[in-house]
């Protein structure tokens, strides 16, 4: 992702609204970037308007170091900076074109889940089962093994020491338009539309940046 300060933007779709159909309807993904997206936006940058000190902070710094804030906006820059984050990420992961999964994510995915069916079965369910409002997140741990993360509202999992890969917003208004209260229809129609180039490029930024902090816990050890 682009590196982002106060006053944040709201960054264009990297495709048309209708782009997604016939899987993501084009008023959903209106509402949900130029409403949704852009009160999340609006709430951030009026949080931190009156604290000039933390106008260079990053997204990432201000989910990561989210404690060190004051008290009055700690809560309100947690959920809407994560709501930020989390929404431009989702509509990064997805693309009209047609993408497959290759390379390092794909070694990997069949490592920790052995099958492409018992990857599938295993995130649909967890996404099914997410109560409430959250995002189902594939994230890759220190040394690269993947794993399948429920989180609530908009945690992310950043503040796990996980790299994020790929995230499924299950909020309704990601798929309430189109399939009303059935989740399972979403989630079918969200899979197509992954942009797997975009989670290889993820994770092998993961692997990398893995790999320098194991370098450089090595030198220090030393
Ligand atoms: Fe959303």
């Amino acid at each position: 992702m682009t590196v982002q300060h106060y006053p944040f933007e709201l960054l264009p779709l990297p495709y048309l609204y209708d782009s997604l159909e016939p899987h993501i309807d084009t008023e959903t993904m209106y509402l949900h970037h130029s409403r949704h997206l852009r009160a999340y936006v609006d709430n951030l940058n009026r949080l931190l308007k009156p604290y000039p000190e933390f106008h260079d902070w990053t997204l990432e710094r201000l989910i990561l170091e989210n404690k060190k804030l004051p008290e009055d906006i700690r809560q309100g820059v947690w959920n809407n900076g994560g709501g930020v984050y989390n929404h431009q990420f989702y509509f990064a992961g997805m693309t009209p074109k047609h993408t497959e999964l290759s390379g390092k994510l794909k070694d990997a995915l069949y490592l920790d889940f052995e099958t492409w069916d018992d990857f599938y079965e295993a995130f649909f369910e967890m996404a099914l089962k997410i109560f409430g409002s959250g995002y189902l997140w594939l994230a890759a741990d220190e040394r690269g093994k993947l794993v399948i993360l429920p989180l609530p509202n908009q945690d992310t999992p950043l503040s796990q020491n996980l790299t994020p890969i790929l995230n499924l917003d299950v909020w309704e208004h990601a798929y309430y338009l189109r399939h009303k209260n059935l989740r399972a229809g979403y989630i079918k129609a969200w899979f197509q539309t992954i942009n797997w180039e975009e989670a290889e490029r993820r994770y092998q930024a993961a692997l990398l940046k893995n790999a320098l902090q194991g370098r450089r816990a090595g030198k220090n050890s030393t």
